[in-house]
């Protein structure tokens, strides 16, 4: 059960849940080799890249919260947006069907790289409807079309950042809050996590806030956002705004009131050129962090999350502090859906892009 309903029991009969991350909790690792090559004393990471086996990585704590809500609305069809390589895209498409609900994907565009290329090959293999729309401003139509049909489609937020889906990371702060408690990890002072659509900043500050009630060594906790979308989607009043949704829904099902949420600064100078863009200090630090670690990061989020780590750590006031590192990416390999897709079935624009980069190497 989740430590949400451990805590507040009478939420167990009032927010839907169920369960598919295979990996949860997921273990917190000191980083030794990458922190002293970064010059960071005492780093470390929550391998939320293996939350799943099938597929890890930070979506599939909130579609614990979001698919059981479908469910429990009897719907049988869910409809999400993303860019063409989104991870909840795939994610919803992944679980959704584990769950036996159809998924209608409408991706938008975004710089075409190999990892966007088997994200997508990966939603055909996972059984998905893929609506891939030429711009973004078609997208809402698009996504009200797909809405439409029969039977009766549930809507999952982009990102799956609703409140529902930020409980997700609620739940992943309730986790650190035990690993601390029990001895196993460290109190971080600093909790990095890419900032997309901001469900997983938001549910990590709710939940640290609620775990300081417990564990004061979580108090001062700050929670950095490292942003990877223009400063329109991703702020720390979003991520603030979001964290209230999901404070009120735990409130108003009996839950815990009155929750702080913990502090949230969110970076916005790791972007680079735009979303999806590679940056050239992403491209490094993720170089270094497999060179040191093993550890595989993607250019979009990842590795610009680890980036904004290394220079906000490394700031004289922060050293000696300790700094956990939220690895949000899927690391379970995809190679078999991936394999079952048909690229027939995507429109003859986008086919043209994947063969393009195929032949480009
Ligand atoms: C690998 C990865 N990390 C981090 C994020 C950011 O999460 P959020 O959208 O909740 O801000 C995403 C979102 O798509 C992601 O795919």
């Amino acid at each position: 059960l989740p430590l949400l309903f451990e805590r507040a029991p009478a939420l167990r009969d009032r927010i839907a849940w169920l369960r598919l991350a295979d990996g949860t909790p997921t273990p917190i690792e000191r980083l030794a080799r990458l922190g002293e090559r970064l010059g960071i004393e005492r780093l470390f990471v929550k391998r939320d890249d293996r939350t799943s086996a099938v597929y890890g990585g930070n979506k599939v704590r909130k579609l614990e919260w979001i698919l059981a809500e479908a469910r429990r609305r009897g719907r049988r069809r869910v409809v999400t947006v993303g860019a063409w390589g989104s991870h909840h895209a795939l994610a919803t498409a992944i679980f959704a069907r584990a769950v036996g609900l159809d998924a209608t994907l409408v991706l938008t565009p975004q710089p075409l790289t190999p990892h966007v290329r088997a994200n997508l090959l990966a939603d055909l293999g996972a059984g998905a409807r893929v609506v891939a729309v030429r711009s973004l401003a078609t997208a809402p139509l698009a996504t009200a079309r797909a809405l439409l049909g029969r039977p009766r489609a549930f809507f999952v937020a982009p990102g799956g950042s609703d409140a529902r889906g930020t409980l997700g990371y609620v739940e992943c702060a309730l986790e650190i809050a035990e690993a601390v408690r029990a001895g196993a990890a460290p109190a971080p002072d600093f909790v990095y996590v890419a900032a997309g659509t901001c469900g997983t900043a938001a549910g990590l500050a709710l939940g640290l806030g609620l775990a300081a009630r417990e564990v004061p060594a979580l108090a001062a906790c700050e929670v950095v956002g490292v942003r990877v979308v223009p400063r329109a989607l991703a702020s720390a009043r979003r991520v603030g705004s979001l964290a209230r949704k999901a404070a009120r829904l735990l409130e108003r099902a009996g839950g815990p009131g009155g929750i702080a949420p913990a502090r949230v600064t969110v970076l916005g100078e790791h972007l680079g050129a735009g979303y999806g863009h590679a940056t050239e200090e992403g491209r490094a630090v993720a170089a270094t962090a497999r060179a040191a670690e093993g550890l595989a990061l993607e250019t979009t989020y990842t590795a610009k999350a680890l980036a904004g780590l290394a220079a906000f750590a490394a700031a004289p006031a922060r050293r000696g502090r300790t700094h956990l590192f939220v690895h949000t990416l899927n690391a379970a390999d995809l190679g078999a859906l991936a394999a079952k897709a048909d690229a027939a079935a995507l429109p003859a624009f986008l086919r043209a892009r994947l063969e393009a980069l195929t032949a480009s190497g």
